[in-house]
C-alpha cells in the first residue's frame, strides 16, 4: 500500500479506507485491551494516532514499540473520538524497522533542556521544538528565494573559497593542504604559498559581496544565499562561526531604495512565516515566548524607522541625561553596542529601526563617502530581541574615492584589482546589504539563542556532528 505522509493522513475524512503511514513513536500509552501510539513522521508538527487491539495484537508484539522506534503501520482511517485530532488509524498490520532501546534512547518524553538537546543535536530533530524550528528554516529559505525571484533577482553563487577578506576584520579561516606540521618557508622564514593547493593564501569567504557586485555590474540586481564563515571568538547568543547570509545587490539604486528593499524583504519574509508555518509558530509561541505572534505581526504591519547614526548617538545621550545606564559608553565614533541597539529599538521607538550614516572608521572601505568627510552611507537594519539583523551599504562607485579607502585601510590593491574594475569600466551608483540566515531565524521563531535555529552549529570550541 502507497505510504501517506502524516500530514495528509491528519486532513483526510474517507474514514473506513485503508491506509500506511509510517514513522517515529513519539509516545506508547494504554490499557489491559487497547493501546494507543503516538506516531510522527516529521511533516507536521501534530502527531497521527494509532490505536492497537489487543484482540488482534499480542502485547510481546508490542513490546519494542517503544519512544523512538521506527514503524510501518497499515490500518483503517477513523474518525477520532479523542480530543486533540479528528483522525486516528485502527491498526491492523505493524512493521518494525527499527528499535530503540528505552534504556539508551536519549529522548524520553519528559521536556528536555534546550542546553542537553545541543547535545545531541544529531537527535535534537526528532523533538517538537526542532522539527517547527527546522520546518521553519526550510519555508524561510523557500520565502527568500521567493520574494527575489518574483522581483526579477537572479541567484548568483559566490565562491566559499576566497582570497578576499571583505569586511577587512581578518576574522577568517584559512584553506590550505600544506603540512601543518612541515611548512614550506621562503629564505625570509615567511610561509611559501607557492606551494600550496591554489598557490595563494585562501580562507573560507566572510561575505559574497565582492563577487556579488560583479554580478549586480552584469545582471542588474542579483542575491547570494550562502554559507559564511567568520573566526570571530565571540561566545554570544547572536554569533556562529559558519552562518548563512542572503546577500542582494543590486545596480542603479541608492540608499533610500536600499533600506525600502530592506523593509520589504523583511517583511515579506515573515509574513510568509505567519501564513506557512502556522502550526510550528502557534507551538513555538505557546511553549517559548507568549508575544511571538503579535511581535511578528507588528513588524509586518510597521514602517520600519529611518535615523542617522549621529541622531541616534543624540537620542542614546539624552537618556543617559536622565538617568539610563547602559554598560557602555555612548560617544560619537564608537560603534553601537547591542544594549544601545535594543534601547532605541524596544525602548525608544518601539519599531524596527534603520539606522544610517556612521563613522567611516567603524565600517567596511567599499561604502560610499558622504560629502561630510566623516561618515558613510552604511546602513543597519536593527530590531526587537535581535539587535542588529542586516548590514548595508550603498557602494563607493568612484574609482579615485575607493582606491584612497582602501589604501587608508591597508588593503593591498594587488588583492582587489577585479573589484576595482567594476568602478573601471561602467561604474554605477549600486547598493546592497546582508542579512543574517540565523538572525532572522531567530526572530520568526522566538528562539533565544542562535545555536537552536541551524541545525549543526558551529561556536568556539564547538563543531561536533
Ligand atoms: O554586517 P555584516 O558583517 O555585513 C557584511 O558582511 C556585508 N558584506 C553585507 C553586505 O552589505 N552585502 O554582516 C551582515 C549580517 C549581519 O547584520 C548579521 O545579521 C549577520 O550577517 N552576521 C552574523 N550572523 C551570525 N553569526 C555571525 N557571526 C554573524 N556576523 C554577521
Ligand atoms: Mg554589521
Amino acid at each position: 500500500m502507497e505510504r501517506t505522509i502524516i500530514k495528509d493522513a491528519l486532513k483526510r475524512t474517507d474514514f473506513g479506507e485503508k491506509i500506511n503511514v509510517k514513522g517515529w513513536v513519539r509516545t506508547r500509552r494504554g490499557n489491559k485491551n487497547v493501546s494507543f501510539i503516538a506516531l510522527n513522521d516529521g511533516s507536521t508538527i501534530h502527531n497521527i494516532q494509532v490505536v492497537v487491539d489487543f484482540n488482534n495484537f499480542s502485547e510481546e508484539e508490542l513490546k519494542t514499540i517503544t519512544t523512538g522506534a521506527a514503524i510501518s503501520v497499515s490500518g483503517v482511517l477513523a474518525e477520532s473520538v479523542g480530543q486533540g485530532q479528528n483522525v486516528e488509524i485502527q491498526a491492523t498490520e505493524i512493521e518494525i524497522y527499527g528499535t530503540a532501546d528505552p534504556e539508551k534512547y536519549p529522548l524520553q518524553k519528559k521536556g528536555h533542556t534546550l542546553e542537553y538537546l545541543r547535545e545531541i543535536a544529531h537527535l535534537r530533530p526528532r523533538t517538537n521544538t526542532f522539527g517547527a524550528v527546522f520546518r521553519i528554516r526550510h519555508n524561510m529559505a523557500m520565502a527568500i528565494h521567493t520574494f527575489f525571484h518574483e522581483r526579477g533577482f537572479f541567484y548568483f553563487h559566490t565562491p566559499i573559497i576566497t582570497g578576499s577578506d571583505c569586511e577587512g576584520a581578518g576574522q577568517m579561516f584559512q584553506v590550505t593542504t600544506q603540512n601543518l606540521c612541515n611548512l614550506k618557508t621562503d629564505e625570509n622564514g615567511a610561509i611559501d604559498f607557492s606551494h600550496d593547493f591554489f598557490g595563494a593564501p585562501t580562507a573560507l569567504t566572510v561575505s559574497g559581496q565582492l563577487e556579488g557586485e560583479l554580478g549586480a555590474m552584469a545582471l542588474g540586481a542579483i542575491y547570494t544565499f550562502g554559507p559564511t564563515f567568520r573566526a570571530e571568538n565571540s561566545n554570544t547568543p547572536r554569533h556562529l562561526a559558519e552562518f548563512w547570509m542572503i546577500e542582494p545587490e543590486v545596480a542603479f539604486i541608492e540608499i533610500a531604495e536600499n533600506m525600502q528593499l530592506a523593509q520589504d524583504f523583511v517583511q515579506f519574509c515573515v509574513n510568509w512565516a505567519l501564513e506557512n508555518c502556522k502550526d510550528d509558530i502557534d507551538f513555538l509561541a505557546k511553549m517559548y515566548d507568549n508575544e511571538l505572534i503579535e511581535r511578528l505581526k507588528f513588524v509586518v504591519e510597521n514602517d520600519f524607522v529611518r535615523l542617522t547614526y549621529t541622531e541616534g548617538i543624540e537620542i542614546l545621550k539624552n537618556a543617559i541625561a536622565k538617568g539610563k545606564k547602559f554598560e557602555f559608553p555612548v560617544d560619537w565614533g564608537a560603534d553601537l553596542q547591542s544594549e544601545h541597539e535594543r534601547y532605541l529599538v524596544e525602548e525608544h521607538f518601539k519599531k524596527p529601526v534603520i539606522l544610517t550614516d556612521y563613522p567611516k572608521e567603524i565600517k567596511s572601505f567599499y561604502m560610499k563617502q558622504n560629502d561630510d568627510g566623516k561618515t558613510v552611507r552604511a546602513m543597519d537594519v536593527l530590531f526587537p530581541k535581535i539587535g542588529e539583523i542586516i548590514g548595508g551599504s550603498q557602494r563607493e562607485e568612484d574609482l579615485e574615492k575607493l582606491t584612497r579607502r582602501a589604501k587608508e585601510m591597508n588593503i593591498p590593491e594587488k588583492d582587489i584589482w577585479w573589484y576595482l574594475d567594476t568602478r573601471r569600466f561602467g561604474t554605477a551608483p549600486h547598493a546592497g546589504f546582508g542579512l543574517g540566515f540565523e538572525r532572522l531565524m531567530l526572530f520568526v521563531t522566538g528562539m533565544q539563542n542562535i545555536r537552536d535555529v541551524i541545525p549543526f552549529p558551529r561556536t568556539p570550541k564547538n563543531a561536533e556532528f
